[in-house]
């Protein structure tokens, strides 16, 4: 069980790295930063964790900076993940940027989840990753950030179609995971779809829609926005996990129509081989 993760500021030594998470944030766990600078001959230069470099190889990483957070003995272990490449310290860009880093330590602990296949660990740890996309993703995002930057940015309302149709498809996906643990099922196929389809958006804000913007918006847009950011973050009303096996007589009604759905489906699919007689 984890008790610490490090945030490791570095940059890439690769000679011809070629992608733009050249900079960036990486979060791993206490342990394997100590191990990684135990095995580095030079104390300011480590090779990248598993999984950190987007070609797939292990590069040796400069350290520019290092945070120490402390985590609660029970945490669940994170896998190491980069994000936010902001050039900035502070901010409304490099705020939204440390909640992505926030909502991947959240999927770290659905994934330790998942792994350990506690039902009831997911029914919280799902909720609380919802309450932060509801927060980061509608509140902050679509209705402060997306509709200021549409004002100022020429292709800000075609990037701002992008990113919710993102978001959208999910909280569906994160919707319908949690409707099946109603049902006592821990869906694999949807859970990772999401979390894969999470990481991408993240990565895509931090990497392309985010690092265009930072350079283009004013000290007043900056003003706006984080004020906005705050009086989001202040109105904003957690949701709680609620008792997994009560439902809601919509809830009741959407589990009903799922499960006339799968019906069909498996009726199609029995049709589909009796007319070729395939066997599988
Ligand atoms: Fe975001
Ligand atoms: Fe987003």
């Amino acid at each position: 069980m984890s008790s610490s993760t490090v945030d490791i500021k570095y940059r890439c030594l690769h000679p011809s790295c070629c992608v733009n998470c050249r900079e960036g944030l990486i979060t791993v766990e206490a342990e394997l930063f100590d191990r990684l600078i135990a095995e580095s001959a030079e104390k300011d230069v480590i090779k990248s964790p598993k999984g950190a470099c987007r070609l797939g190889f292990r590069q040796p990483y400069k350290i520019i900076k290092v945070e120490r957070q402390e985590a609660p003995a029970d945490a669940a272990p994170i896998q190491p993940y980069v994000t936010s490449p902001t050039k900035a310290d502070e901010g409304p860009i490099a705020l939204l940027m440390a909640e992505h880093r926030d909502i991947l330590k959240l999927l770290s602990v659905i994934e330790e989840h998942l792994r350990i296949r506690d039902i009831d660990a997911l029914w919280v740890s799902t909720v609380d990753l919802e309450n932060a996309l509801n927060l980061h993703s509608g509140r902050k995002e679509e209705d402060v950030v997306l509709p200021i930057l549409s004002e100022i940015l020429p292709f800000g309302d075609g990037l701002g179609a992008i990113v919710k149709e993102e978001h959208r498809e999910i909280v569906s996906l994160l919707h319908a995971f949690r409707a099946a643990m109603q049902d006592g099922d821990i869906n694999d196929g949807i859970i990772r779809s999401m979390i894969v389809s999470l990481k991408s958006h993240i990565r895509k804000e931090d990497y392309e829609f985010f690092s265009l913007v930072e350079g283009r918006i004013d000290e007043e847009t900056k003003h706006r926005l984080l004020a906005g950011m705050a009086e989001a973050e202040a109105a904003f009303v957690k949701a709680v996990p609620g008792d997994r096996a009560i439902k809601t007589d919509a809830q009741k009604a959407a589990a009903t129509r799922r499960g006339a759905y799968y019906d069909e489906m498996m009726d199609v699919r029995s049709l589909a081989k009796a007319d070729t007689g395939c066997c599988h």
